[in-house]
């Protein structure tokens, strides 16, 4: 049985509503689950997770909050609600959703923090992650925040911008990213705490290059993510005094009073709160277990550590279907691959005692950019996703995300294009095949229906058998063999090139390995002019029959197997051309109903009857001005 698909994406700021950028990276994802569902088949079903959500704390939220003059959790629900709406029109079907305000994830943040202060070194009684220091810094008082020289004007000054900056001491908890103290009797070798993070990042990072399993996807990142790691300096700042943060999730008590969690320990935990399986309760359930240990004799750490699980390794107090799906594949964007994503998470997850072969895999996507520029609030070029999917349709939408970008590079956002490609892919090239082959099927139905014949282009001869089982054979003109023998390998070729690309991320290649599918059709049927055929059937020649039931079968078997590999990007679409062609009616509407082992030919009987031609993919007239918000 083929291992669990577990796939999670950032989680969105809620302080402001969704964007382009954001509808594309949940849609890629979407995409790749269902494509790991439609690889799985009724017998051995491939259990897909998808883990989308939001990222509700922190000072902008706050600001947000402020501004609109609402307390911050009315404020993010609001929000909250826009990225949910939009994802059910969108058919983003995500398995859980990550919300970082809910009581579970709080609850699942102050456990990890508490799991890491909890692991003393012997030597000092310290936490061997976590410490507590007190900085010196410029705060800006009307910014709330502490400045660097990165903020100081040419003249070596704060601007005004800032208003007063006045010299502060601040004290804040950090969680060590380079060299952490090392334990006595402990090999640095092991991976266990007392290793140095930094360097153990870099091993990672070279181990799973050398493996052929990149640790990051596309490969020119990964030399990116090195560089970074290799320049690193310093520990992570994980707190911020409540005084001055309010919007965030309180430190547990051991930690003194006064501190809220800051940014990366609050949003980076929602994978594995939320990951399948979790059991939230587990930090209880390790404290409970160790007294029980500790009742049993068990009382110097060594004895400690020999007796009972380190408590680090989170994973040994989680029920068993949390090892079968972790680790995910996570779809993030570039922005934050460094340091967030590629540098803090996985030494989090080190320290939280995950083994180097349960390190995700992060896959790293451009951006979506308007005429050149970044979308951004102060220059008015923020793209509404709600806004296109309601003028243009959901489907075209996500055609459009999955078409016009080559997953891990950049793209310009363009309306006129997502029409024109619609237009072109769908319109023209796929549904006016739909439409042609079902009218046809329709029209020629008193002369014959779609037959699965065999056709042996060499000897440019038609076999077949009769109704009373009697081999037949009649001979086919070389001119409609040779095309309908094109069509199927076409098919098959294509199908195999479209599972590869899509297992390598590449929604785009993918669907153009559809598109060609249907343009061989198309072609096929200029080719082989089914309606001369039906006239000449109509004078009572046989061959001619039998060549029209060819034509049409081979049009409407490439159909079906084009609406199974469209389902991940199309689902609507691909329900449609299924009711159309009349097939698989007892799963209408249901995801079961598309299986990738089922693309492969034959799979319509002799003799099925295809339904009515119903339009599938209107045209869309005149390309309006860009939809703005
Ligand atoms: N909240 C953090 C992520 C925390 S994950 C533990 C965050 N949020 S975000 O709302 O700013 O961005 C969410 C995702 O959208 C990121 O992966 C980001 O790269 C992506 N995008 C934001 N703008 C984008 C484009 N213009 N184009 C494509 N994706 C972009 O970062």
């Amino acid at each position: 049985m083929s291992k669990p698909f577990f796939i999670t994406t950032a989680i969105d700021y809620t302080n402001g509503a969704p964007h382009i950028g954001h509808a594309y990276e949940k849609v890629l994802a979407d995409v790749l689950a269902r494509y790991h569902r439609l690889k799985g088949d009724a017998e051995n079903p491939q259990e897909v997770f998808y883990l989308t959500g939001v990222d509700q704390h922190g000072q902008k939220v706050q600001q947000s909050a402020e501004k609109a003059g609402l307390e911050p959790q009315a404020y993010v629900d609001g929000i909250t609600q826009k990225f949910t709406a939009l994802w059910e029109k969108l058919d983003v079907k995500y398995s859980a959703w990550a919300a970082t305000t809910d009581a579970l994830h709080k609850e699942c943040v102050r456990a990890n923090l508490q799991k890491l202060w909890d692991e003393k070194d012997p030597a000092t009684g310290e936490s061997r992650w976590i410490y507590k220091k007190t900085q010196r810094g410029f705060y800006s008082v009307r910014q709330e925040q502490f400045l660097t020289d990165k903020e100081r004007g040419p003249d070596g000054q704060f601007g005004p911008e800032w208003g007063v900056v006045e010299e502060r001491d601040e004290e804040n908890f950090y969680f060590r990213l380079t060299q952490a103290p090392a334990a006595p009797g402990q090999d640095p070798a092991t991976g266990l705490p007392g290793c140095d993070p930094k360097q153990w990042l870099l091993d990672l990072i070279d181990k799973r290059s050398a493996e052929g399993k990149p640790f990051v996807v596309p490969d020119f990142r990964v030399a990116e993510l090195r560089n970074a790691v290799e320049k690193l300096e310093g520990d992570l700042c994980i707190s911020r005094p409540a005084s001055r943060l309010k919007w965030g999730i309180p430190f547990p008590e051991s930690f003194g009073e006064g501190f809220v969690t800051y940014v990366w320990f609050d949003a980076l935990v929602n994978y594995i709160t939320y990951a399948p399986g979790h059991d939230p309760h587990y930090s209880e359930r390790t404290a409970k277990q160790r007294s029980g240990e500790e009742g049993s004799g068990a009382t110097s750490p060594a004895a400690d550590a020999a007796n009972i699980e380190p408590a680090s390794s989170l994973r040994s107090f989680a029920p068993s279907r949390f090892n079968d799906f972790w680790p995910p594949l996570h779809v993030i964007g570039k922005d934050i691959l460094i340091p967030a994503h590629g540098v803090y998470w996985p030494i989090m997850l080190k320290a939280l005692g995950f083994a180097d072969e349960e390190m995700p895999t992060l896959l790293v996507h451009g951006w979506w950019n308007i005429a050149g520029a970044k979308m951004s609030k102060s220059l008015g070029n923020i793209v509404d996703p709600d806004l296109l999917a309601d003028k243009y349709g959901p489907e075209a939408l996500r055609y459009y995300l999955m078409s016009d970008i080559t997953t891990g590079k950049d793209a310009d956002f363009s309306e006129e294009r997502l029409v024109t490609s619609y237009n072109s892919a769908l319109a023209n090239n796929l549904g006016n095949l739909l439409n042609r082959t079902l009218n046809m099927a329709e029209k020629f139905r008193p002369i014959t229906a779609p037959r699965n014949l065999n056709i042996n282009v060499d000897v440019v001869e038609l076999e077949t058998t009769s109704s009373t089982g009697t081999p037949e054979t009649h001979l086919l003109p070389a001119g409609t063999a040779f095309h309908l023998t094109k069509l199927k390998s076409v098919v098959r070729q294509n199908k195999d090139e479209y599972a590869s690309w899509l297992d390598r991320y590449q929604c785009q290649a993918a669907l153009d390995c559809v598109s060609e599918i249907a343009q061989t059709c198309n072609e096929t049927i200029q080719a082989t002019a089914p309606w001369e055929l039906a006239k000449s059937a109509k004078v009572g020649n046989p061959k001619s029959e039998k060549e029209l039931s060819a034509v049409l079968y081979h049009l409407a078997e490439s159909l079906r197997i084009i609406a199974i590999l469209i389902w991940p990007v199309l689902p609507d679409a691909a329900h449609g051309i299924f009711d159309q062609l009349a097939w698989k009616l007892d799963e209408a509407g249901k995801d079961t109903r598309f299986r990738l082992a089922e693309a492969v030919w034959g799979g319509l009987p002799d003799g099925h009857v295809l339904g009515k031609p119903v339009p599938l993919f209107p045209r869309i007239e005149a390309p309006a001005p860009a939809a703005e918000k």
